[in-house]
C-alpha cells in the first residue's frame, strides 16, 4: 500500500469514528477500505434489522412459551400412566416444554435435517437463519495453525469462507484457537453430534457481520491472542492488534442466535454485544465460573447502541458467576425464563438508560452474601436520574432474600396492552423444566436429542 493510501485510511478513519465512536478500538491494526465499507454496510443493517416495536417480538417469544407448556400438559393428560411409566423420555410425544427446544429435539431425523434448527429461534435474533440452505462443511481437523492460509478441514477455514455455510464436526474434539476465530456472514457452527470444545486460546469474533448461529459447542478458558495477520475472509487478511479475550465478541454485527453453548472461564466477558449490534438471542446455555458474564454496550459514547436489541432467554447462569448477566447500556433488553442459580454481586445491571424487561425468572440470592440480594445494580447515576429508567420484573420469582429494584413507568407493558397482547410471560416456576437442558447437549444421530 502506499502512502499516499495510508494517509487517505488515516482521514477516513477519523471521519468515521465521528460517526460510529468506538469503532478505533476494534483491534483492526489498519482501517482499510474493506474494513470501512464493512462498517458501513453493518451499520446499514443495523438500522434495518432493528424493530421499532420490541414489544410484539417480547410478546410472541411469551406465546410460545405458553403454547409449549400447554401441548405437553394435554399430552400427559391424554397419555395413561401405564403407558407414561414405560415410556422413558422421548419413546411418546415430544415432553420438551422449552419452545426453542421443542421446535427440533424430539425428531429422530435431526442429523438428517439439521437446516431445521434456523426455523427455531425465538426472540430478537429471529431472523438468523446462519448457513441454512447452503453446503454442509465437516470439519475434521482441529489444528488452528496458519493465520493467513488456513488448512481445508479446520474450523478457521470453514469460517473464513463468504458463501453461506452449516458446519458441523466430524467427531469430537477439542479445537485451541492461535487467534481470535473471525467469522464471516451466513455461517451456522453446530456442535451436534459431537463433543465440540473452544478452550485454552483465543475465542469467537463476530465483526460487522450478519446471520450467524453458534449452537452446541462448549467454550472455556479463553485468553487474549496476541494479534497478527490474520485472515477474516477469503479474500482479504489483515493485520489486528491483541484481542480482548471474551469467549463470543458480537461487534457491529446483526442477527445472531447463540444457543446451547456452555461456556466459562474466559479473560474477559463470556459473550459481549456491542458497537450496534443488534437483533441478538442467547438463548438456553449455561454459564459458570466467570466473573463479568456479558457486557451489552461498552462505553457511554457508543450511542449507536440505543439500537441494540438482545433477548436473553432460557439459560441457566450457575455455579461461581458473580456480576454482569447482563449489564447493559442503552438497547433494550428482553431476560426471560432464565434460572439465575449463583450471583456473588448482581445479576442484571446497566447505565445509560437501558430498557430492561425482566419476565419469569427465578432469582436465587447468594444465601452467604447479605450485600448481593439485589438483583439489580445501577451504575454512574443517581437516582433521580435512573429512577426514569425501565427496568421492569413481572413474574418473576424471588428465593434466597433476592429483590428486584424496579423503576421506570410502571404500567410500561401494561399500557400498551396491544403491543403487548396482554400476554405475560410463562411462570417462573416452570424454569427449572425449561432451563434442565442449557448448556451444549449430548445428541446422538438417529435418536430424539
Ligand atoms: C447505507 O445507507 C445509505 C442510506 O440508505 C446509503 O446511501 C448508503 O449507500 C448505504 N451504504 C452502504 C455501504 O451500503
Ligand atoms: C392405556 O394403556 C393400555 C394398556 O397398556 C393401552 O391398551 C391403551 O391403549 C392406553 N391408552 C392410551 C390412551 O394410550
Amino acid at each position: 500500500m502506499n502512502t499516499a493510501h495510508i494517509c487517505l485510511s488515516v482521514l477516513f478513519l477519523f471521519a468515521f469514528a465521528s460517526t460510529l465512536p468506538g469503532a478505533v478500538r476494534a483491534h483492526i491494526a489498519e482501517f482499510d477500505e474493506v474494513w470501512q465499507r464493512r462498517a458501513e454496510e453493518a451499520w446499514n443493517r443495523t438500522l434495518e434489522s432493528y424493530e421499532p416495536a420490541p414489544a410484539k417480538i417480547v410478546s410472541h417469544l411469551n406465546l410460545n412459551v405458553h403454547r409449549a407448556l400447554k401441548e405437553v400438559k394435554e399430552e400427559e393428560l391424554s397419555l395413561n400412566s401405564t403407558r407414561r411409566q414405560l415410556s422413558h423420555g422421548y419413546d411418546g410425544p415430544c415432553r420438551v416444554t422449552n419452545p426453542i427446544d421443542r421446535c427440533w429435539r424430539c425428531q429422530a431425523n435431526w442429523a438428517q435435517n439439521r437446516f431445521r434448527l434456523a426455523d427455531c429461534v425465538l426472540g430478537f435474533g429471529y431472523k438468523a437463519k446462519g448457513g441454512k440452505n447452503g453446503k454442509i462443511y465437516v470439519v475434521t481437523d482441529p489444528s488452528d495453525n496458519d493465520m493467513v492460509n488456513p488448512k481445508p478441514g479446520t474450523l478457521r477455514h470453514a469460517v473464513i469462507q463468504k458463501e453461506p455455510l452449516w458446519i458441523i464436526f466430524q467427531r469430537d474434539m477439542l479445537i485451541r484457537l492461535s487467534q481470535e476465530l473471525i467469522v464471516q456472514s451466513d455461517k451456522t457452527i453446530d456442535g451436534r453430534g459431537a463433543r465440540v470444545l473452544i478452550a485454552n486460546g483465543a475465542g469467537i469474533t463476530l465483526q460487522f457481520v450478519k446471520n450467524v448461529i453458534i449452537h452446541g459447542i462448549k467454550i472455556y478458558n479463553i485468553s487474549p491472542g496476541q494479534g497478527g495477520m490474520i485472515r477474516d475472509a477469503v479474500d482479504h487478511y489483515g493485520l489486528r492488534t491483541r484481542s480482548d479475550g471474551d469467549g463470543i465478541s458480537i461487534f457491529g454485527s446483526q442477527d445472531i442466535w447463540i444457543d446451547h453453548v456452555s461456556m466459562l472461564n474466559c479473560a474477559d466477558g463470556l459473550i459481549d454485544v456491542i458497537m450496534g449490534s443488534t437483533g441478538v438471542t442467547v438463548s438456553n446455555s449455561h454459564f459458570t465460573d466467570h466473573n463479568e458474564a456479558m457486557l451489552f454496550g461498552a462505553s457511554d459514547s457508543h450511542t449507536q447502541d440505543v439500537k441494540m436489541q438482545v433477548t436473553v432467554a432460557f439459560n441457566h447462569f450457575g455455579k461461581r458467576m458473580v456480576q454482569r448477566m447482563p449489564r447493559a447500556r442503552y438497547g433494550y433488553i428482553h431476560v426471560v425464563n432464565n434460572d439465575y442459580t449463583h450471583w456473588n454481586m448482581y445479576a442484571v445491571g446497566g447505565s445509560k438508560n437501558p430498557i430492561i424487561i425482566s419476565q419469569g425468572n427465578r432469582y436465587i440470592a447468594p444465601p452467604t452474601n447479605p450485600y448481593a440480594k439485589e438483583v439489580t445494580k445501577r451504575e454512574y447515576s443517581p437516582e433521580s436520574v435512573w429512577k426514569s429508567w425501565v427496568w421492569r420484573s413481572e413474574g418473576d420469582i424471588f428465593q434466597g432474600g433476592a429483590f428486584f429494584v424496579q423503576s421506570g413507568d410502571p404500567t410500561y407493558t401494561s399500557k400498551h396492552p396491544e403491543k403487548y397482547d396482554l400476554i405475560q410471560a410463562a411462570p417462573a416456576q416452570n424454569v427449572a423444566e425449561i432451563t434442565k437442558f442449557a448448556g451444549a447437549l449430548g445428541c446422538k444421530v438417529g435418536v430424539p436429542c
